[in-house]
């Protein structure tokens, strides 16, 4: 099994995260798939970008959940990585889904609902991604265990995937308990051991945030599905050399 390369927010080392050229840039660089974090507009629209507010990465201010999309979209999400990216626009998850419609992505959507818990986040994005036909190749991931146990009570098929970054001895166990098909889990927690229980158990498991060479090489050598980086024309390279 070959660890697929997923841009963690796009290629967000090189382009402001989460954003289309971040994803473009990602795509063009042989990434595998694309990592995006989704939080909920006022107008109950699912929108990408990282915060629960828009201080970090726009030139707003207050939360995402107090702005319609259409108010949203008046901002600036790029002038903060850099003055050559000034005005690129947030996008929506729709938009982003029809943007990857036609190209050979694997998708893993991360619910930003750890924070606050957007009533029926799950729902919405399940539908979106229902009318996109894309089901099939699209993770969805969270924090949020009682977000995991909501999702595979929606539909028992959703790639529903559970990220941590605490160690827990029955990791396995109580990820498959929330009806969970995968973990996404912090590159610490990467051991041989906890690669093995995974395959004994049919469960997934991609790691994040990988950029550094001697990761990237270890979590392919360990055959883990996926790692989630913020280089992937780098790890593309260290993909097909190794
Ligand atoms: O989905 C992997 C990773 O993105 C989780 O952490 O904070 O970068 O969204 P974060
Ligand atoms: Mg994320």
């Amino acid at each position: 099994m070959l660890t697929k390369i997923i841009a963690h927010r796009g290629a967000s080392k090189r382009a402001p995260e989460n954003t289309l050229p971040a994803f473009e840039l990602a795509y063009d660089l042989g990434a595998d798939g694309i990592e995006t974090d989704v939080q909920l507009t006022k107008d109950q629209i699912p929108v990408l970008i990282h915060d629960e507010g828009l201080k970090r990465t726009t030139n707003g201010y207050g939360f995402v959940k107090d702005y319609t999309l259409n108010e949203l979209k008046q901002l600036d999400a790029g002038s903060w990585f850099s003055p050559f990216y000034a005005n690129t626009r947030l996008l929506s998850l729709k938009e982003f889904l029809i943007w990857a419609k036609d190209k050979p992505l694997y998708l893993n959507i991360e619910l930003k609902n750890n924070k606050i818990d957007y009533k029926n986040l799950e729902k919405i994005v399940y539908k979106l991604l229902k009318e996109f036909e894309l089901l099939n190749r699209t993770t969805l991931s969270t924090f949020n265990p009682k977000s995991i146990k909501r999702m595979s009570k929606l539909d028992k098929q959703i790639d529903a995937a559970f990220l941590t970054s605490k160690r827990r001895n029955d990791l396995v166990e109580y990820a498959q308990s929330l009806g969970a098909k995968a973990i996404h889990i912090k590159y610490r927690l990467l051991s041989r051991k906890l690669v093995d229980h995974c395959r004994k158990e049919e469960m997934a498991i991609r790691v994040y945030t990988v950029n550094k060479t001697t990761q990237i090489k270890r979590c392919i050598n360990l055959n883990c599905n996926g790692i989630f980086t913020d280089v992937p024309g780098k790890a593309h390279q260290i993909k097909i050399q190794e």
